[in-house]
């Protein structure tokens, strides 16, 4: 199963051999044995007999043949090379403010959530990491049962800064070690520089040398996985030419309006998993990178329309439709009615084969993080060479 998305999850193996239990005794306890053979006839009357304690016995038991794969999410997961699980459903935490995240986080993994998203420029580490280590502490999850992610900023591309940054994310989360680590963004900035306030803060970004860090941080044990995120089909192939560990992630922005094909099947065909985010169309974020006039993914009447008949809601929809094209998703809440639907949205959304067909025409290649944020005025960075949307292959730019 490498490298594909684990659609039934052993949770729900769990929960139909506990209807399966459930059923086979209520039929045995009204069953007329009295045509049934003597040995029959015998065996039913103990089955009877035992039948109030079998079923807790059994869950008790967690027979191994029974339960031959436990994890604890309701989720799909995504197999790495290694073996290792990815649950296909994530929470982000980008705009979760510090008061709330924790609460969110803890709610999150209560649920089920298995998989969180973090960064270290979201500013909220230190209380993602109370949530993790409080969890921990009431019994509620185990470490090695839960996937995190967190990205490497801008500001420490130089390969004698990873290894530091990815520490001081690992003390904030109070844990050992990553899931995975990503290259957040590939731009860098001068070594204290948060954003960058006009070129001079910026730096030509060079993909080997904060690779070969990344690689590092693998080496000493500091992360299972590494990985990219922004990161167009130009520069993950200067990346795979580069790299002693191949990226295994890359996160970028996908949802109907930008469903980025090319990129989803030269991933597939380098055995990259692709992170959806801003799914849901990321309407929180903040003002000044938000046109008045855009277009809300989630009042699109097409998934409107899909979702009144499926009887899902619109999150639910879009979220499916992620995870129906083999990405996993991360969507962001702090609401706990929205943290469950969002958990759900594999089991308890159908989409059709049409559905899916109808979501594929509603491709615009819209952008709701341009990355125009980064194209200052006589900059290394244009929206052209960040997304590399006219790059011709092999020509890799001599700041990439
Ligand atoms: N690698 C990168 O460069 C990058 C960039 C962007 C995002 N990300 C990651 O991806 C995550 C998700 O993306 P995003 O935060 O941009 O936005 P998003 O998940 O598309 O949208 C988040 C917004 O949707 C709302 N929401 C969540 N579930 C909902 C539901 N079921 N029904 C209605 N509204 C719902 C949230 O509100 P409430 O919170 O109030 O419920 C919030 O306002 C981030 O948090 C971050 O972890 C990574």
């Amino acid at each position: 199963m490498k490298g594909n998305i684990i659609r039934e999850s052993e949770y729900n193996h769990e929960r139909k051999h506990k209807i399966i239990i459930i059923l086979v005794l209520d039929f045995i306890s009204h069953l007329d044995s009295q045509h049934l053979s003597e040995p029959f006839q015998r065996m039913i009357i103990i089955i009877r007999q035992f039948a109030p304690c079998l079923l807790p016995l059994l869950l008790l038991l967690q027979l191994s043949f029974l339960y031959p794969m436990t994890i604890s999410a309701a989720v799909p997961t995504y197999q790495m090379a290694n073996g290792d699980k990815l649950p296909a459903i994530g929470l982000g935490t980008w705009k979760s403010e510090p008061n709330q995240v924790k609460n969110a986080v803890k709610e999150a993994i209560k649920l089920g959530y298995r998989h969180i998203d973090c960064a270290a420029i979201y500013g909220n580490e230190k209380e993602v990491g109370e949530a993790l280590a409080e969890s921990f502490a009431e019994g509620v999850v185990k470490r090695e049962d839960l996937w995190i992610t967190s990205k490497l900023w801008n500001d420490s591309h130089d390969p004698a800064h990873v290894i530091p940054a990815l520490k001081k994310t690992l003390e904030d989360l109070q844990l050992d070690y990553l899931d995975l680590y990503l290259i957040h963004w590939p731009v860098s900035l001068k070594h204290g520089v948060v954003l960058p306030n006009s070129a001079d803060d910026m730096l030509p970004f060079d993909i080997a040398k904060t690779w070969s860090g990344m690689e590092a941080a693998v080496d000493a044990d500091l992360t299972r996985h590494i990985g990219v995120s922004n990161f167009s089909i130009h520069k993950l192939k200067v990346l795979l030419k580069n790299a002693r560990i191949r990226p295994e992630v890359n996160q970028v922005e996908r949802h109907p309006y930008l469903q980025q094909k090319e990129l989803a099947e030269f991933c597939k065909a380098h055995n990259i998993h692709i992170t959806n985010y801003s799914s849901l169309g990321s309407r929180d974020r903040p003002a000044n990178m938000k046109p008045d006039d855009e277009p809300i993914l989630m009042d699109d009447s097409t998934i409107l329309n899909i979702a009144k008949k499926v009887g899902a809601s619109p999150a639910g929809v879009l979220l499916k439709w992620g995870l129906a094209e083999g990405a996993s998703v991360i969507p962001k809440s702090v609401t706990r009615k929205r943290l469950q639907e969002n958990l759900e949205a594999d089991s308890a959304v159908q989409l059709s084969d049409e559905d899916l067909k109808i979501i594929r025409a509603l491709d615009r290649k819209r952008r709701y993080l341009d990355g125009s944020f980064w194209c200052l005025k006589d900059s290394p960075y244009t929206v052209e060479n960040l997304w590399d949307e006219q790059a011709t292959s092999g020509s890799a730019g001599a700041e990439l």
